[in-house]
């Protein structure tokens, strides 16, 4: 009888130990116990002895990055739900496929929009910062005061799994939903928010925004000054799908005007390297990229990266193949 020689898979970052524990198992493994990260050049060098890529959404998987690979790489399986840092039809055009995990980090970043549009409008920076400065004073009736989340309008863009679920949550503040999608989608994923085709029709409708579209070439800046005009005076935007859907510049100058009362910011433009002048404003809410952040999720997503690398190997459809026909 003969064995099948395992597939090798090349892990550009530490993952959980369940997930390094069942890659170890099932294939012929390389991890980063360490978690280092490897520029695109060393991907590229160290790839040469695999089969498979497991990566994050922290490694660019640009055209020349996957043009550089060698002929022996078959799959890329991101660990993430968002593809923007991997250049799909570069990897199409090689043959390789992609996957990556959707619907097990839909909770959890959905719960992060939440607490965004919760920390934000009641003042969780400016409140924990009294209190740890010792500026606590004595309470007053007037001072200091937060906005409402409760009643309020919230919109959301991109209305996904993600968007539905951030949805779901805001009907048990009793929020008055609108949301923006490319399309309509079926009355019981609207969960009795109102649709609207343009963008422009729903922004003056919303107290509250909240991005949760992909980042792609045509969402890129989709948040900046003409759209922020449109917005109420006083609203709050709040942001965990990609810091590439706004404008730094548009959303910095709205914060200190006042045209937006706050932002719960948890993705950036460049990050971990932010724009600085965030860091001054005491009506931003931020974390650093926490959305999928909680340890059965990071969890899930290893083993659904893992399950299509798996099927793959098989000789079967992965489940969550991006370069299928
Ligand atoms: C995702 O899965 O896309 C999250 O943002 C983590 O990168």
């Amino acid at each position: 009888m003969t064995t099948m020689a395992k597939a090798r898979i090349l892990v550009t970052r530490h993952l959980p130990n369940e997930v390094e524990n069942r890659l170890t198992r099932d294939f012929s493994t390389e991890l980063n116990p360490d978690d280092r990260a490897m520029s695109g050049a060393e991907i590229a060098e160290r790839a040469k002895n695999f089969d498979g890529l497991l990566i994050t959404s922290m490694d660019r998987c640009r055209k020349d990055l996957i043009d550089a690979l060698p002929a022996s790489i078959r799959m890329i399986a991101t660990f993430s739900v968002g593809t923007d840092h991997i250049d799909i039809l570069a990897a199409k055009a090689k043959g390789i496929a992609v996957s990556n995990t959707p619907d097990v980090l839909t909770d959890a970043t959905a719960d992060v929009a939440l607490l965004l549009m919760l920390g934000a409008a009641r003042g969780a920076v400016w409140g924990d910062k009294m209190v740890r400065d010792n500026k606590w004073g004595p309470p007053s009736p007037t001072y200091p005061l937060g906005l409402d989340v409760s009643g309020r309008r919230l919109g959301i863009i991109g209305m996904g799994r993600i968007g539905q679920a951030v949805a779901i949550r805001a009907q048990a503040f009793n929020m008055i939903l609108h949301y923006h999608n490319r399309r309509k989608v079926d009355a019981a994923s609207e969960h009795g928010a109102t649709f609207h085709a343009r963008l422009d029709d729903m922004l003056p409708n919303c107290d509250f925004l909240s991005i949760n579209c992909a980042s792609t070439a045509e969402t890129r800046d989709l948040i900046n000054e003409k759209t922020i005009g449109r917005l109420p005076n006083g609203a709050i935007i709040v942001n965990t799908a990609r810091g590439e859907i706004v404008d730094d510049e548009a959303l910095i100058s709205a914060l200190k005007s006042g045209k937006l009362a706050a932002a719960g910011l948890d993705v950036f433009k460049g990050e971990p390297n932010i724009d600085p002048r965030y860091r001054e404003l005491d009506n931003v809410f931020m974390l650093p990229h926490l959305g999928s952040a909680t340890k059965n999720t990071r969890i899930a997503m290893g083993m659904r990266a893992v399950d299509n690398l798996e099927a793959f190997f098989k000789g079967e459809r992965p489940r969550d193949l991006l370069t299928g026909a």
